[in-house]
C-alpha cells in the first residue's frame, strides 16, 4: 500500500493564460477577493454587474438559482428574470452590498418569479427558449451541458459559471479539469464561446455566448 499518496486528486484548474484570460485584479477596477471578507457572498452581485455590462436588458432564465439573488440583482439592473429551481427558497433576509458595503434587509414585495421545477428535457421540450433570450447558471448543478445545447439550438445567449460535475450529464476523463473540458465540448458542439473571469473567491471562470 502507499502510504501517504492521495487516493484522489482533483486535476488542477487550467491557467487563466491558457484559456485566453488575464487576471481579473490586474485589469478591473472592483475591489480584489483578497480585500474582502466572505468574497463568495458577494458572486451574485458581481455576477450581475458583468451581465449587465456584457447585455442588453432581456428576459433571462436563471438556471439552479436557488435563492434568487442574481436575479434579484438583474432585475435592479433592468433585467426580466425568472429562476428556474426544483427547489423553491426565499430570498435571504439581508445582504450586505459590495458597493457601498451596506446592510440591505429584503422586504416582502422583493419576491422573485419562480418556475420550481428541474431544467432538463421535459421542461426543454415545453418551448422553453422561446420565452427567453438569455440563460444563466451561477453555480447550478447538471444544468451546464443542457443550457449549452439549448443555446445552441435556438440560438439564444448563454452565460454559465459552473462549479462542479454534480448531476452532469456527461463528465471529462480522469485528470482532465472540468471547466477546461467543457470549452472542448462546446468547441465540439461548433458553440461559438467566449472563458470569462470574475473576481472573487471560489470556481469563478465562466463560458458565455461570443
Ligand atoms: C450550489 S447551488 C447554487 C445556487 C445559487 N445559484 C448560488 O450560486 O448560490 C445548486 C442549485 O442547483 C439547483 N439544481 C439542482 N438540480 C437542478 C436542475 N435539474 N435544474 C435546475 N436547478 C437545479 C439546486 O436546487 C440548487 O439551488
Amino acid at each position: 500500500m502507499n502510504v501517504g499518496t492521495p487516493h484522489h486528486k482533483y486535476p488542477p484548474l487550467p491557467s487563466l493564460r491558457s484559456l485566453g484570460l488575464s487576471d481579473p485584479s490586474e485589469t478591473l477596477k472592483k475591489l480584489s477577493g483578497d480585500r474582502l471578507p466572505k468574497m463568495g457572498k458577494f458572486r451574485f452581485q458581481l455576477f450581475a454587474d458583468w451581465i449587465t455590462e456584457h447585455f442588453k436588458p432581456c428576459r433571462v432564465a436563471d438556471i439552479g438559482g436557488g435563492k434568487g439573488l442574481l436575479s434579484y440583482f438583474l432585475r435592479k439592473n433592468g433585467f426580466d428574470p425568472v429562476v428556474i429551481d426544483p427547489v423553491y427558497q426565499e430570498l435571504p433576509e439581508k445582504i450586505r452590498d459590495v458597493h457601498t458595503r451596506e446592510i440591505y434587509r429584503f422586504k416582502s414585495e422583493n419576491k422573485i418569479k419562480h418556475i420550481c421545477a428541474p431544467f432538463d428535457k421535459d421542461l426543454i421540450e415545453c418551448n422553453l427558449a422561446a420565452s427567453f433570450d438569455l440563460f444563466i447558471a451561477l453555480h447550478a448543478h447538471g444544468c451546464n451541458l443542457n443550457i449549452l445545447l439549448l443555446c445552441k439550438k435556438f440560438s439564444k445567449q448563454f452565460a454559465i459559471l459552473p462549479c462542479c460535475v454534480i448531476d452532469e450529464p456527461e463528465v471529462p476523463p480522469q485528470g482532465m479539469h472540468w471547466i477546461k473540458w467543457l470549452g472542448e465540448y462546446a468547441m465540439d458542439q461548433e458553440i461559438d464561446f467566449s472563458y470569462f473571469k470574475l473576481n472573487f473567491k471560489g470556481q469563478s471562470i465562466g463560458l458565455c455566448s461570443a
